[in-house]
């Protein structure tokens, strides 16, 4: 019998036959994935799978378990695109925080540009400590000094609900993004344009605070190029850098923190490692009370805390 024209119901049809031609070329999810990575890990990125993945699940709305799921669904043409882009700033070794605009801190998204720095995890150990000292001395005027994206006051704000708040940066970038991350997460909090350096900085400040905290700028250039370029080459130079002298920004805040906090209010700041104890003795000669040091889970000096 020679051949027929008839399709045989049994043989397996390839999904993407009735596929646009332009899409029949895009990979897989997977296939992506695993190209990205090679190129990822050959330019010394340290978790490249994480990364690839991370850049899929923003470019295609979805999360890791969906990706990990349907690692066989083609990518269209507008997503290769982008990730490619994206891809190719990864590269660069430009960080995923600014290549998405966005990074996560305390359980919530944070919106970034490069204008403010990235929300750390470590930082997370300063608002669990305000949020305690808030809680326990039912204190309710928080004043954030060097605020950057606004991660640590609105985490407070929104933790504990009902405060009085207020956030400080010289950087109107930094400003500008605080407040629409604040709006966005539904904080109520005040952002105010202030050079905590300059000799005019106490009067633009609010008085009467309970509870102080900061992140101030603690790196010194000499540190600069042992930095990994994503931070060296990529995050806004003033929120990093102290020049030659480590404590410049706390001897501003024991400048400042007499003068604005109320009795027995309270003060915390995040710390260099290496600088906890100086920064601890500074607080104490300015007259501050049960001035500590706290330790990361790694057992570096991360914060120091002193009562006014
Ligand atoms: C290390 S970043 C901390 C940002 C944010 N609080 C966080 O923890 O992610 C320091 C911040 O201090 C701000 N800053 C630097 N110099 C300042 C100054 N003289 N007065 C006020 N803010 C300053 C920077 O713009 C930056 O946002």
């Amino acid at each position: 019998m020679g051949p027929t024209n008839h399709i045989d119901p049994t043989e397996e049809m390839d999904p993407t036959d009735e596929m646009d031609p332009k899409d029949r070329a895009t990979p897989t999810r997977a296939k992506w994935i695993a190209e990205a990575c090679a190129r990822l890990q050959g330019c010394g990125i340290e978790n490249p799978r994480r990364d690839a993945e991370w850049l899929m699940e923003d470019v295609l709305n979805v999360d890791r378990l969906h990706i990990l799921t349907r690692p066989d669904e083609r990518i269209t043409d507008t997503e290769l695109d982008l990730l490619d882009e994206y891809l190719l700033r990864r590269e660069k070794r430009e960080p995923i925080q600014y290549i998405t605009g966005k990074g996560y801190f305390y359980g919530r998204e944070f919106k970034v540009s490069p204008g403010v720095l990235i929300p750390r995890p470590e930082t997370e150990l300063l608002v669990e400590w305000a949020i305690q000292e808030v809680r326990a001395g039912n204190r309710e005027r928080v004043l954030d000094l060097g605020t950057g994206s606004g991660c640590i006051l609105i985490s407070i704000d929104l933790e504990v609900g009902g405060l009085s708040c207020a956030g400080a940066d010289v950087s109107e970038e930094a400003l500008r993004v605080a407040r629409s991350n604040a709006e966005r997460l539904g904080a109520r909090v005040k952002m105010l344009q202030v050079d905590i350096l300059s000799a005019g900085a106490l009067e633009k400040l609010p008085g009467r605070i309970d509870v102080l905290v900061s992140n101030p700028p603690y790196i010194p250039s000499s540190e600069r190029e042992s930095l990994d370029p994503e931070v060296r080459d990529f995050e806004p130079e003033g929120a990093l850098f102290v020049g030659r002298d480590p404590l410049l920004y706390y001897r501003a805040i024991s400048r400042l923190a007499p003068r604005i906090l109320v009795p027995g209010g309270v003060l915390g700041v995040e710390v260099h490692a290496d600088h906890g104890r100086e920064v601890a003795a500074l607080f104490t000669d300015t007259g501050f009370h049960d001035v500590k040091i706290k330790q990361d889970l790694a057992g570096r000096n991360r914060l120091v805390s002193a009562r006014h």
